[in-house]
């Protein structure tokens, strides 16, 4: 079983690193393989292979978590843009009834609009938002800011127990996925 991690910060092991890793840790000891992928940089997200891969990756994942800094209480601009081309290059009956969470890191505040902003693209794709004992956010400048926001970072093991079990009680289910209907699609013109 594994789950895709994915840090939408141009700054690669501060603070979204930092709360990723303690989810990454809560998966692992509940025997839940796990894979950061660090974005990087705006050209990367528009890279139609690196999106390609990462979608494949996601694909045949269990789970997917997306870590964003606040950026003017929001999510960064790149992480945006790469959710926008992730979630149209996925096949979407791949991603229906797959786990995933948004957590944000912020030095102050903003935090719960850049959760919203990137949550929205699960619920679009049918996939159930994991949840934890708290608003799923850290605090802090630097990696070292994150280690010391106690709080933080138990809600931050927490939601990676939670979609560990979540992953786990899916599989034993064995329960067949719903029938799905086809499309309608009306665009409200005429
Ligand atoms: C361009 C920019 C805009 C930011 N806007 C906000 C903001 O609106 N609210 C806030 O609390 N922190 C803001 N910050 C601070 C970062 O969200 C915060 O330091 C975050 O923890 C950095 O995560 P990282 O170390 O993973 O990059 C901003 C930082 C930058 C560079």
């Amino acid at each position: 079983m594994d789950v895709i991690l994915i840090n939408g910060s141009p700054r690669e092991k501060q603070c979204t690193y930092t709360a990723l890793m303690e989810i990454a840790k809560a998966l692992n000891e509940d025997g839940i393989n796990t894979q950061i992928i660090h974005l990087g940089s705006a050209e990367k997200c528009n890279d139609n292979l690196f999106v390609s891969n990462v979608a494949r990756l996601v694909e045949n994942s269990d789970g997917l978590i997306v870590g964003t800094p606040v950026y003017y209480s929001a999510a960064t601009g790149m992480l945006s843009m790469f959710m926008t081309n992730l979630i149209s290059r996925c096949d979407k009956l791949k991603l229906a009834l797959k786990p995933a969470a948004t957590i944000a890191s912020a030095r102050r505040a903003g935090s719960i609009s850049a959760i919203d902003q990137i949550n929205k693209f699960f619920m679009y794709a049918q996939m159930p938002i994991v949840s934890s004992n708290y608003w799923p956010m850290v605090y802090g400048l630097k990696a070292s800011d994150v280690e010391k926001d106690l709080e933080g970072l138990q809600i931050m093991r927490t939601l990676g127990h939670n979609m560990a079990w979540m992953i786990k009680s899916f599989a034993i289910a064995k329960v067949d996925k719903p029938v799905v209907e086809k499309l309608i699609r009306t665009n409200f013109i005429d």
